[in-house]
């Protein structure tokens, strides 16, 4: 395991995540999304485990109780054909609980080609994601939402579109997924954790609203890519996300 890397109030480790968390203290949520094990370019990682073998990862990752709640974005399913089995189901296994809530992430038209063969065996193409939330909910000092922000987001489907240029991740997240996941489950005086980091899509959404995080990374090659992006968005207000507003004294008459 290499030094952290400190940005900001970022802390980012390149290594591998089973051996970095049990260093670690108490954080408030792990926010991720993990291998979808279909065979991605992960680089030094790989995508191509067996789902025993995913189990025990997520499980070590997401639900060691490091964390006071996990928020685990994943797709429809896993596995090849012969093997395939809920996304859902696997993960639930790896947290010995069921979820206490579940967004559906609409992403909008399916792409690629359809499974199974025409007309005699159908298969359904995802044009969704969902993000699992487990653990307790409760955070003492709140979310920091404003009442608006909260009612628009505590909604079952979020239409948003995902990242069509995968070149610099094959499985880089929308920014806009990260930050609705860090509103409503992170407490702005907590510390997020996001075990498979990737490109460092929930750092950046981090370092763009406040919240403490800490990355992991195993390929050496994504780290980098994930201290850049971080950094910028240090140096780069995000120009849609809202100032708060200033205080003032409404008219008595
Ligand atoms: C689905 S991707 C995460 C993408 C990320 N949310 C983003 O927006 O870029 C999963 C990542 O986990 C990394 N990974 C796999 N096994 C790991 C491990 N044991 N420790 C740390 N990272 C790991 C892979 O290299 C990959 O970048």
């Amino acid at each position: 395991m290499r030094c952290p890397v400190i940005i900001g109030d970022c802390t980012l480790y390149q290594g591998d995540c089973l051996e970095i968390l049990p260093t670690l203290g108490k954080v408030d949520a792990v926010i991720t999304s993990p291998p979808y094990n279909c065979g991605k370019d992960y680089g030094t990682a790989g995508d191509d485990r067996s789902l025993a073998d995913l189990e025990g990862l997520i499980r070590g990752a997401c639900f060691s109780g490091a964390a006071k709640r996990t928020v685990i974005n994943v797709g429809q399913y896993i596995g090849s054909r012969s093997e395939r089995i809920m996304f859902r189901d696997l993960v639930c296994r790896a947290a010995v609980s069921q979820p206490f809530d579940e967004v559906i992430w609409d992403k909008g038209p399916a792409n690629g080609a359809a499974w199974g063969n025409y007309p005699t065996s159908p298969r359904i193409r995802a044009q969704h994601e969902s993000i699992y939330v487990f653990g307790n909910l409760t955070m003492p000092n709140g979310n920091g939402l404003s009442w608006g922000e909260w009612s628009r987001l505590t909604t079952s489907i979020w239409r948003v579109s995902p990242n069509v240029d995968l070149s610099t991740h094959p499985a880089m997240m929308p920014t806009q997924i990260a930050e609705r996941c860090c509103s409503l489950w992170s407490d702005v005086k907590g510390t997020v954790v996001d075990p498979f980091m990737g490109s460092g899509t929930t750092g950046v959404a981090c370092a763009k609203m406040g919240r403490r995080f800490i990355g992991i990374e195993l390929d050496p090659g994504y780290f980098e890519i994930a201290c850049k992006r971080i950094e910028e968005a240090y140096r780069q207000p995000d120009m849609f996300v809202e100032p708060p507003s200033k205080p003032h004294q409404e008219k008595l008459i």
